[in-house]
């Protein structure tokens, strides 16, 4: 009989995990689970198979004191409903301890959560994902500010603008923001006006797919100046992801609606001990990435 095991995972684990997680249509690559590996460390989970090879994974951050947040939580497919996800979800005591955990879970999988003792219900947020229409022009009117490239000489000032938004300060929100812009294929989009940031997005290529995650943004006009820019930037019949928070203005699903991109998939945050608010949660356009 085949006996799992739950262990930390490595960096060995990375590349068989990133394949089928793929086919079960998540967007990442071995890159991407090596940052979280890097930034994570200790809160990564891999369930194994007897001869050690992954079947599931669990990535558990700790975000302050009270509150960690589980990351992803993803089983094989043709490993599903055999108890292996609950075993990865009682991996999260060693890093988190009695905190309060959040997760963004997609709708299908709530009941699974429920089981597992995730109830109280946060903010909702939909996933986008299609082929930017290049031939769409909907002119900035971000008049009295300016978009610009960042790079890491930006990142002390984005780091704060971010964690005043997310109340995210310390642990490792700023690892996980460096990481995001350290290949020449990822951008970071910062919109200024007397030198103050008020929004930034961050472009990161994975696979074929450019996810653009987080997107922050004092204002309408701000938000559309930066998907603006953003669309400038990407090479013809770009697809992009996005996951939109429900609390976002109405203006950044009409401007995903103008460049043509489809809602595919619905969730939701889910909590143990309760629902927590973000302060800035109206600046916060994509439901925040870790
Ligand atoms: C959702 C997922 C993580 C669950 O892991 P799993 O190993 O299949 O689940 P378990 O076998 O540990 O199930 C625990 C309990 O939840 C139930 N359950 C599992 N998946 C469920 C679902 N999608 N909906 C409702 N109940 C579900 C099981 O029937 C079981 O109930 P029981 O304790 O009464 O027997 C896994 O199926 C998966 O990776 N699915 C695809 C990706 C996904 O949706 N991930 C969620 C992150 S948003």
């Amino acid at each position: 009989m085949e006996v799992i095991r739950i262990r930390p995972a490595r960096v060995e684990d990375l590349a068989e995990t990133a394949k089928w997680m793929r086919e079960s249509n998540r967007l990442t690559d071995k890159e991407l689970l090596e940052i979280y590996l890097r930034v994570y460390h200790n809160g990564v989970f891999v369930a194994v198979d007897n001869s050690d090879r992954p079947l599931g994974l669990s990535i558990w951050c700790a975000l302050n004191p009270y509150l960690g947040v589980g990351t992803k939580v993803i089983i094989r497919n043709d490993m599903e409903n055999r108890g292996i996800g609950k075993q990865l979800i009682a991996a999260s005591k060693k890093c988190l301890g009695d905190r309060n955990i959040m997760v963004n879970s997609y709708d299908s999988a709530i009941g699974f959560w429920d089981k597992c003792g995730f109830q109280h219900e946060g903010c909702a947020f939909g996933v986008y994902r299609g082929i930017v229409n290049k031939a769409v022009n909907l002119r900035p009117i971000f008049q009295d500010g300016q978009i610009s490239v960042g790079n890491l000489c930006h990142m002390d000032k984005v780091i704060a603008y971010d964690e005043a938004i997310t109340g995210y300060k310390g642990y490792h929100r700023e690892q996980f923001l460096l990481e995001c812009i350290r290949r020449d294929s990822d951008f970071i989009l910062i919109a200024n006006m007397d030198e103050n940031i008020c929004g930034y997005l961050i472009v990161r290529k994975i696979t074929d797919v450019f996810l653009v995650a987080p997107f922050m943004a004092n204002t309408n006009a701000m938000a559309n100046s930066l998907f603006y820019e953003m669309v400038q930037r990407l090479p013809k019949n770009s697809n992009i992801q996005m996951y939109v928070t429900e609390q976002a203005p109405h203006a950044i699903q009409y401007i995903l609606e103008q460049y043509q991109i489809p809602k595919i998939r619905v969730g939701r945050a889910l909590f143990t001990k309760g629902v927590i608010s973000l302060p800035g949660m109206d600046t916060l356009l994509t439901s925040v990435p870790f």
